[in-house]
């Protein structure tokens, strides 16, 4: 069986992509399963180019195959902001950035606040050209949080054909739906014509 490295320190992640590749002839490992504890600085401007940095870089560090993703939101009315900016959007984190988002969105009516999540995946192996797939999935930022479920922007993220916010679901449901699951599926469908 091959190994693919999943380049993250995030067990729910890693977690996530296993139930999406089962299956597959792949064995899957961590950063942390592997005893690599360097940083690839996510210096990129979009999602494909701090995708690239790390799947090429943790593979040189690694010598196996690895998957890389990259993430984050995008709000129509701010340009597409926070875009790769989306872990540290403001200069805060945790809570504050939902209050920071609302603050940038205040006055803006329900019809303008479109948004949608991205997930970009890069998939590199050696002497190959690295290899893309993408998901998105679209919502309109609500005017106060709701729910406590998910992570990060989850609580303003209003799903239309939910009718809910995603910190509002179970996790089984966000998880079918998500930008990462759909860039997860289209993932497995490269992994499969590799091995
Ligand atoms: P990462 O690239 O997966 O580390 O995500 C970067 C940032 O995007 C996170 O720190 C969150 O702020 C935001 N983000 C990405 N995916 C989600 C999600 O599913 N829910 C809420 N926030 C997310």
């Amino acid at each position: 069986m091959n190994t693919l490295l999943i380049a993250t320190h995030n067990k729910g992640k890693l977690r996530e992509f296993a139930q999406i590749f089962a299956g597959l002839d792949w064995q899957l490992r961590s950063l942390d399963d592997l005893g690599i504890s360097e940083e690839i600085e996510e210096t990129g401007t979009t999602f494909h180019e701090n995708a690239r940095l790390k799947a090429e870089g943790y593979m040189a560090l690694s010598g196996l195959p690895t998957l890389a993703d990259d993430s984050g939101l995008e709000v129509a009315a701010l340009k597409g902001e926070p875009g790769v900016y989306s872990a540290r959007y403001g200069g805060v984190t945790g809570p504050a950035q939902l209050e920071y988002l609302l603050k940038q969105l205040e006055g803006v009516p329900f019809h303008d606040r479109l948004a949608r999540f991205v997930c970009v995946i890069a998939l590199a192996r050696p002497g190959a050209e690295t290899e893309f797939v993408e998901g998105t999935l679209p919502g309109v930022i609500e005017f106060e949080p709701k729910g406590t479920g998910g992570f990060g922007y989850d609580p303003l993220f209003y799903v239309l054909d939910a009718d809910m916010t995603l910190a509002e679901m179970p996790p089984e449901r966000k998880n079918a739906m998500s930008h990462r699951a759909q860039a997860a599926q289209a993932a497995r469908e490269v992994l499969a014509g590799w091995s």
